[in-house]
């Protein structure tokens, strides 16, 4: 889902630079003798990789920042001079959010909200008309202004910028989605009616790793911490089942 949902967010963000949905009436790819569109993506991961792929296609100068250099180098071996990569800091973010037309918000803390990593007084740096694509809203999203919406009424403005902020882009695009994740879980489903819970558990730790509940016991340290309720290891109650 975060590969349609970067691929998607970059759909979202072209659009919503349209003069008629509030933006700044930029198209990526420019125009012979109008340079193209400054597109910034924030984290480097599965959304940031495949909305920077979208934008280099679609013509964009595109940037994007990642707290991981491991994460960096990688994306410059497959992207080369096609893509700047940045070290994420505030210093950094503050210089590129004032020449960006369309930022795309992907950073990911595993197990906690998103980092605030642009605050509404920053807002002000940016150029009027400029779109912010919040990616992340489903973990508290990545800018201070952001608010979940709906695919009805995807966008608001707020401070002269565009904030498009789906929490379940994929929803969208239900055909390309589905059949996505039913190729990736499907593998899954077959091991389980094949070997039953137990076997399929023991054999695969990948699906030992998604037990989330079983027997009444929380297996998820994340959701766990995060409730504040007591946790065991899907290990432990593999041995109880
Ligand atoms: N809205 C939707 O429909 C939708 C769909 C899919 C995914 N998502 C969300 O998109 C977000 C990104 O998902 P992903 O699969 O790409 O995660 P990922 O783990 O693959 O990538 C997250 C990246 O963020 C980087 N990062 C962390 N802190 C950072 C910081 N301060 N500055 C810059 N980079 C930082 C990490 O190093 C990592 O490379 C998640 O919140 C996910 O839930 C939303």
């Amino acid at each position: 889902m975060s590969e349609i949902a970067g691929r998607m967010s970059i759909q979202a963000g072209a659009h919503s630079l349209e003069k008629a949905q509030g933006g700044r009436g930029t198209l990526l790819s420019g125009a012979p003798g109008v340079p193209p569109a400054n597109v910034l993506v924030l984290g480097g991961g599965v959304v940031g990789k495949n909305a920077a792929k979208i934008a280099i296609g679609m013509g964009a100068n595109v940037t994007i920042m990642d707290k991981s250099v491991a994460v960096l180098r990688a994306l410059e071996d497959q992207f080369g001079s096609k893509l700047t990569t940045l070290y994420s800091n505030r210093s950094c973010l503050i210089s590129q959010i004032s020449i960006s037309d369309l930022i795309i918000g992907a950073v990911l803390v595993p197990g906690a909200a998103a980092p605030k990593l642009v605050t509404r007084d920053d807002l002000s740096l940016l150029r009027s008309g400029a779109v912010i694509v919040d990616v992340a809203i489903d973990q508290g999203g990545c800018f201070e202004t952001s608010a979940p919406t709906t695919h009805e009424h995807p966008t608001f403005i707020m401070d002269d910028i565009v904030h498009y902020c789906v929490a379940n882009m994929p929803g969208a695009v239900a055909r390309t989605s589905t059949l996505a994740l039913t190729n990736a879980t499907m593998p899954y489903v077959i091991n389980l009616a094949n070997k039953g819970i137990k076997r399929a558990l023991t054999e695969d730790p990948g699906f030992l790793n998604g037990l989330s509940i079983a027997k009444g016991n929380l297996c998820s340290a994340e959701v766990a911490a995060s409730q504040n309720r007591s946790f065991v290891s899907p290990k432990k109650v593999l041995a109880t089942i």
